[in-house]
């Protein structure tokens, strides 16, 4: 059975706990299928965990398409998100429409995420009437690094925290199946799963959202660089990568790879 937006408020209802985990591409996505992480989100930070750039900025329309259908194909139960990137929706509602339209349609997932307040509120509003399931995302929004001036905590001061579960409501109430949450303090958090009946999706937002994501690099340790506070490493990939790759490199210099029996004529 493949998981749908109502399970996710249904957890919510019944006080179950989920995962969701950042996904891009069709061989990753078959072994999180396996482990049964419910939700994948084929988020924007492929910019730099797939393609290298600095920020998600340069991410675009065709760059989510094909790594989100690459997912959808190789995890048949899971919830399949695509999120929308800089500028899919930022011109006008026409723009969020036809681009979340093509996530549907070319990609084949299942609902879309938009990051922020404001104007998003209404495009979520226009895209579930038309049966787009939305994720909202407030918080530290990564497409807003140049306004925030880096990436920081979010929702420090009583008013930005108002804010934030202010747009928070408002994003249910416009239809949104879900909010993620993130690096925003942990009482934030759990003010803001309070007042929703739809589930929060943490990251670095504490222990009482109702789901916890994280970006599966930093989980499985592929990311040489500087890892969040927030983060749990589960494993140490990038280091076994590294070193399967010497070992292969050094058996084909000395001639232990290959050997007769990996010729086919041995077979
Ligand atoms: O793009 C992304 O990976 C995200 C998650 C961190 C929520 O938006």
């Amino acid at each position: 059975m493949t998981t749908n937006v109502r399970d996710l408020r249904r957890w919510k209802s019944e006080g179950t706990k989920f995962t969701m985990l950042t996904c891009y591409d069709y061989s990753t996505a078959r072994w999180l299928d396996r482990a049964g992480i419910p939700v994948l989100l084929v988020g924007d930070s492929l910019g730099t965990t797939m393609l290298g750039y600095p920020d998600t900025l340069s991410v675009t329309m065709d760059d989510m398409i094909r790594h989100a259908g690459a997912v959808v194909r190789g995890a048949p139960a899971a919830l399949v998100i695509g999120d929308m990137p800089f500028m899919a929706y930022h011109a006008s509602a026409e723009d969020a429409i036809r681009n979340a339209g093509r996530f549907l349609q070319e990609a084949r997932v299942a609902a879309v995420k938009m990051e922020g307040g404001g104007r998003v509120i209404d495009y979520t509003k226009q895209l579930t009437a038309m049966g787009i399931p939305v994720m909202g995302h407030l918080g530290l929004t990564p497409t807003f690094v140049n306004q925030f001036g880096g990436y920081r905590v979010q929702g420090r001061s009583d008013e930005a925290a108002e804010q934030i579960l202010d747009d928070a409501k408002a994003l249910e109430e416009a239809g949104a199946f879900a909010v993620v949450l993130e690096a925003i303090p942990s009482a934030l958090g759990e003010r803001v799963t309070q007042a929703l009946t739809v589930p929060t999706i943490g990251i670095g937002a504490g222990p009482h959202c109702d789901g916890q994501v994280l970006v599966i690099q930093d989980v499985l340790g592929l990311n040489p660089d500087h890892v969040a506070k927030f983060v749990r490493q589960y494993a140490r990939l990038g280091e076994a990568i590294e070193a399967a790759a010497r070992q292969f490199d050094q058996d084909v210099r000395s001639g232990a790879f290959p050997t007769p029996e990996h010729e086919y004529s041995a077979r």
